[in-house]
């Protein structure tokens, strides 16, 4: 736990930094959402001002509608283009995505997986939040055991990310314009990357927080299975920690870490 929002952005952005020097042809699963923006920020910021390099990197987008273009505005490739990509030296071939406008959406699922595995595997899922607890778009009741497909958006993820479509109406006077579907990531995908790195903040995020960390293992909150992941790191800030009953014994967990094990 750290003091900010801003703060655990910062941590959380030298956790990849760090990663991408040890390791630079690593392979990152990277979120959309309000969440990473300033963790983006800060990597742009590391890559023009510290030489840090994503040429050699592999990023796949962890999410993305169903049936919208690859440069929608409201889109998931959009948003990371316009946060991340095109600020750093990542090469385009290197930067995937679902393919939410597949012909067969199945097989684009299956090649995402594949793709994932021929970067040889995920060394990095950083994942944001829902207010209802999911990750990427695996949304309440989505296996463990799932990997990357189609999934159905519940109301409330749709409203949460209703202003990325504000404005944005295309098909006439009162269509809906966020879409219905999603391919995701699934738990499995996020569960099979070498270390997982979770960033809440604000007091929205408190109730999915302590379920996570401190819940039942359940298919209600999708980041629950972070639990039974070996290297998941969380770093929430003050507000969002507020559910959490075991908050000083993380404290103080934090504040002995022998030096070795401290990379943020
Ligand atoms: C969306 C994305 C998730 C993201 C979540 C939280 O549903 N698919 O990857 O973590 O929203 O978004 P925010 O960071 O804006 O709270």
């Amino acid at each position: 736990m750290v003091p900010t929002a801003d703060e655990t952005c910062l941590r959380a952005a030298r956790i990849v930094s760090r990663l991408l020097r040890a390791k630079p042809e690593a392979a990152l699963a990277l979120p959309t959402g309000s969440t990473p923006r300033a963790i983006y920020a800060e990597l742009v910021r590391q890559h023009r001002d510290e030489g840090l390099s994503f040429a050699r990197a592999t990023a796949f987008n962890l999410d993305e509608y169903v049936g919208i273009r690859p440069d929608h505005p409201g889109g998931f490739r959009r948003a990371l283009q316009e946060a991340l990509y095109r600020h750093v030296d990542l090469p385009d071939a290197q930067a995937h995505a679902p393919d939410g406008q597949a012909a067969d959406l199945a097989d684009a699922c299956a090649r995402y997986e594949a793709a994932i595995v021929a970067a040889g595997g995920l060394d990095l899922a950083l994942l944001g939040l829902g207010i209802d607890g999911h990750i990427a778009f695996n949304e309440p009741t989505s296996s463990f055991g799932s990997r990357t497909r189609l999934k159905t958006l519940t109301d409330e993820t749709r409203a949460a990310n209703r202003p990325m479509f504000a404005g944005l109406a295309v098909s006439g006077a009162g269509a809906e314009p966020v879409p219905h579907h999603a391919l995701t990531v699934g738990i499995a995908t996020i569960l099979s990357a070498r270390r997982c790195l979770l960033v809440a903040f604000g007091a929205a995020k408190a109730s999915a927080v302590a379920k996570m960390v401190e819940g039942p293992l359940a298919a209600l909150v999708p980041a629950s299975a972070l639990q039974l992941h070996p290297h998941a790191t969380v770093i929430v800030d003050e507000a969002a920690a507020e559910g959490l009953a075991l908050r000083s014994y993380y404290d103080a967990v934090a504040a002995s870490k022998p030096a070795w094990q401290r990379d943020d």
